[in-house]
């Protein structure tokens, strides 16, 4: 895809910690590199799961004190942000851990810098607005999906229902701790939703026409690729442990890579059935992703056709000429055999809602301009229809 190498600039969590096994040594790693005064950011389904207590034990076994914050929820509006923010200041916090999915490590990273910083969450929306400094920060992913622990992006819900983003290489934790235990109790949906969304990153990545679009990333994407699409299918049906260990390592790749080669139309078209209709993110890439490549075709068919056999090694043998679409093909039969609802009537949207989510996407400019090919208004409306 990257065949004249330009200037690019490439940042990434400095410190990774990958194993089966690993979360056990949270707080030796929070101790030495931290702080002493931890505010865990998490959820109540990881808490009843029972993945929260033996951190807080690892903690406080290695001297750190610990309060746990674990009211985020999926879509976190900025009030979850600003309680977790209060919570940790009414605590001394002088180190933030994030837990979770995606949902929770975005807000660990809001709550790490407006501790420090003391900057308004409504001032710092958009790319390149922060200006303080944020508190040490380790990000554990508890799902196979955002990233979210190495791309220096939070998304908050703002008002009702629209999503904001706080773009800034300060969001990057100095820490990202991938332990792949911590997936073996997802359920088949999320692990084939959050799955998805983990591809998507990758191939938007690649196709991206961001000025910063990059070899790293290029090479990046293909191998997420590869460790998503051929381990998806066995962790999702079987939850087999070392598919498991694979998504968690292609969903941090696919991260590094779109963290700096950004992402585009079918994140921009997503974002609005998230934030209307509460269609989990993952998901919400899965229902526009085959209507969206359709669309990019014309502009992108080298770049599928390139990334085909790293996801299905067969299409190699597909004829140049009609790789590419066989590459969308085989993406939508993946997702209806993890058992994804392919179509937006599935899920419970109206078919007139159509219009609306059409404006409500071209509001996310900043990713509308990294896609392959430029999108109107009714671009985006024929392929909401097309997906309906
Ligand atoms: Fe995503």
């Amino acid at each position: 895809m990257v065949a004249v190498i330009g200037t690019f600039s490439f940042n990434t969590t400095p410190s990774v910690v990958f194993g089966a096994g690993s979360a056990a040594r949270l707080g030796e790693i929070a101790a030495a590199q931290l702080g002493r005064r931890v505010l865990i950011v998490t959820d109540q389904g990881l808490v009843a799961a029972g993945l929260v207590a033996p951190a807080v034990s690892s903690l406080e076994q290695a001297g750190c004190a610990v309060s746990v914050f674990d009211k985020v929820v999926a879509d976190p509006p900025e009030s979850v942000v600003l309680e977790a923010v209060e919570c940790g200041a009414g605590f001394g916090a002088d180190a933030v851990i994030g837990l979770g999915g995606g949902s929770s490590l975005d807000v660990a990273k809001l709550v790490a810098l407006l501790l420090r910083s003391g900057e308004r969450l409504a001032d710092i929306y958009g790319i390149g607005q922060v200006r303080g400094k944020r508190l040490p920060l380790l990000l554990s992913p508890t799902t196979a999906g955002t990233g979210s622990e190495v791309t220096p992006i939070s998304i908050v819900t703002t008002g009702a229902h629209e999503k904001k983003g706080v773009v800034s290489p300060v969001l990057l934790p100095d820490i990202a701790l991938l332990d792949p235990e911590l997936t073996y109790g997802l359920p088949a949906p999320v692990t084939a939703a959050t799955g998805v969304d983990a591809m998507v990153h990758a191939i938007e990545s690649f196709t991206s026409t961001s000025a910063n679009r990059n070899p790293i990333s290029a090479a990046l994407a293909t191998e997420a690729l590869r460790l998503l699409a051929g381990n998806i299918s066995a962790a999702a049906h079987r939850g087999d442990h070392d598919a498991r260990g694979k998504m968690l390592l292609g969903s941090m790749l696919a991260g590094q890579a779109f963290a700096n080669s950004p992402v585009a139309a079918v994140h921009a078209l997503a974002y609005p059935i998230g934030g209307h209709y509460g269609i989990p993110h993952g998901l919400s890439n899965a229902l526009v992703l085959p209507a969206v490549l359709e669309f990019n075709l014309p502009a992108a068919e080298s770049a599928y056709a390139e990334l085909a056999p790293h996801a299905f090694p067969d299409l190699a043998r597909e004829p140049s000429s009609s790789r590419a679409a066989a590459f969308i093909r085989r993406l939508a039969a993946l997702s209806s055999d993890l058992g994804l609802p392919p179509r937006l009537r599935d899920v419970g949207i109206p078919a007139d809602a159509v219009p609306m989510l059409a404006r409500e996407a071209m509001k996310q400019t900043r990713l509308l301009v990294n896609n392959p090919r430029p999108l109107e208004e009714a671009n985006v409306a024929a392929i909401y229809e097309a997906s309906w």
